[in-house]
């Protein structure tokens, strides 16, 4: 059985209904910024802040090419994680990859105000200009929901929905093989 990856946007929800999701399939659950604070000791922030943006990128890969090798685990990847292609073609050669999405008024108010997220300390325009840029990314997953208006609950109940429909449907192509 594939790994189920969460795409998108910081403040998305990645992380919240990965956390969710995987409870409700008994499966694990990783994230993989909190993956790179194990490896290196030192927060997100505190990486871009002492060793810069390319350092983090590339402990994301190397956790991104470990995290791949698993199975029957919800990845909640960080924002920029699917924009390295090398990053992209691991994750979705072992796994089905949901990208949730969010506007960024919806974003701005859940996270704005926090200071966990080196990325989004620039302006505004900085941030929407950013959020414009990867939706062509996030938009190649295989399902998206839009988590803008919804509660965990609906989110998670959506997926579910929609793997069971999924498994249905290739269970039944086996059949007629
Ligand atoms: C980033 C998103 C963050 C984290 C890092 C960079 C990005 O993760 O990986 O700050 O490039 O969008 P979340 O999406 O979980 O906030």
């Amino acid at each position: 059985m594939r790994n189920i990856v969460l795409i998108g946007f910081m403040g998305t929800g990645k992380s919240t209904v990965g956390k969710y999701l995987a409870q409700s399939l008994a499966w694990d659950f990783v994230d993989t910024d909190c993956e790179i604070g194990e490896v290196t000791n030192l927060s997100v922030t505190e990486i871009f802040r002492r060793h810069g943006e390319t350092r983090f990128r590339s402990e994301e890969r190397i956790v991104v090419a470990r995290l791949s090798q698993q199975e029957q685990i919800v990845i909640a990847t960080g924002g920029g994680t699917v924009l390295n292609p090398h990053n992209w073609e691991a994750l979705a050669q072992n796994g089905i990859v949901i990208g949730l999405h969010a506007s960024i008024e919806a974003i701005l108010s859940r996270i704005g105000h926090k200071n966990d997220r080196p990325l989004l300390k620039g302006p505004k325009e900085e941030i929407e200009k950013l959020w414009s840029e990867r939706q062509e990314f996030y938009a190649q997953a295989d399902l998206t929901v839009d988590t803008t208006e919804k509660s965990i609950e609906e989110v998670v109940n959506e997926i579910l929905t929609w793997l069971g429909r999924r498994m249905n449907n290739e269970l039944s192509g086996v059949a007629k093989d």
